[in-house]
């Protein structure tokens, strides 16, 4: 009987070894998993900035100095040439179209206006476009007179917006979405709600939802925290919160209602 329940007690021993051993070993796959994801994200956001300079400085000023051309020629062309005239006039809208389609790939890839005048403007601008494509209505409240926000914490938050944005014109059939900005106790709260069909329990759980993975593991780089969830009263409803590394204090909201122009 004692024999008995020694070698108990020296597997439940071996099991308790082996659980620590498969748990010590899960967290350290978490971590690696972790770093890939941090390290994947950087190396992405290095290569789109490249690639959005490129778009925009090569191919950007092909175009305009190609369309420069097309506007020599009409002006040399009479009204003989009707036809002539016609096809250069269709080169040049063709050119108008590809130009304006390399400035919203290049920001799309690269947002400069995020280095140049910081988050809300380019939070505000980016609503805009936003707007003005898809047809929905933005409503955007930020923080007045916000203190620069660090580049690394602006540009996911910035990401995250932008891909909550596509989310809800892409899948949530909203004709509306909020945004509401607050600095606290040192932390930045971020919401964004829609008001769209709701997300899926199914979607929030699927190891293929990549965009929502890469949110997460964005705000998570920055121990920050994300829920989503179907919002009260319907639509999907996003809130980051990414602590500042200055303390800042709190701050009251201001609504930017953004015009379609
Ligand atoms: N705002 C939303 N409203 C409704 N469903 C959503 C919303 N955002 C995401 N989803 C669902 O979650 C899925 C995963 O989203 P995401 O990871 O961004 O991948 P993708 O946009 O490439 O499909 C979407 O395919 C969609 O079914
Ligand atoms: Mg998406």
């Amino acid at each position: 009987m004692k024999a008995n329940q020694r070698t108990n007690n020296t597997q439940a021993k071996d099991n308790e070894v082996f659980c620590a051993g498969r748990e010590a070993e899960l967290q350290r796959l978490n971590e690696q998993l972790r770093n890939l994801a941090a390290r994947l994200q950087s190396v992405q956001e290095e290569e789109s900035k490249r690639i959005a300079g490129r778009l925009h400085d090569e191919l950007g000023q092909a175009l305009t100095a190609l369309k420069m051309d097309v506007i020599w020629l009409l002006k040399r062309l009479t009204p003989a040439d009707a036809e002539l005239q016609e096809k250069a006039a269709g080169m040049k809208e063709l050119i108008d179209r590809s130009i304006k389609t390399i400035r919203s790939l290049s920001t799309e890839l690269h947002p400069s206006i995020l280095d140049d005048l910081g988050l809300a403007a380019a939070m505000q601008w980016y609503g805009k476009e936003f707007e003005q494509r898809t047809g929905i209505r933005l409503q955007l409240a930020y923080p007045p007179a916000e203190a620069a926000v660090e580049s690394a914490v602006a540009n996911t938050v910035f990401r995250v917006f932008q891909a909550a944005l596509t989310n809800a014109a892409q899948h949530a059939g909203a004709s509306a979405v909020s945004v509401t900005v607050q600095t606290v106790d040192g932390r930045m709260d971020v919401t964004i709600r829609d008001n769209g069909r709701g997300i899926s329990l199914e979607a929030l759980q699927s190891a293929r939802s990549i965009g929502l993975i890469q949110m997460r593991e964005r705000v998570f780089s920055h121990n920050g925290t994300l829920e989503i969830q179907r919002a009260d009263g319907g639509g999907t409803e996003i809130k980051i919160g990414i602590p500042l590394p200055l303390h800042s204090k709190s701050t009251t909201k201001a609504i930017v209602d953004l015009d379609v122009e």
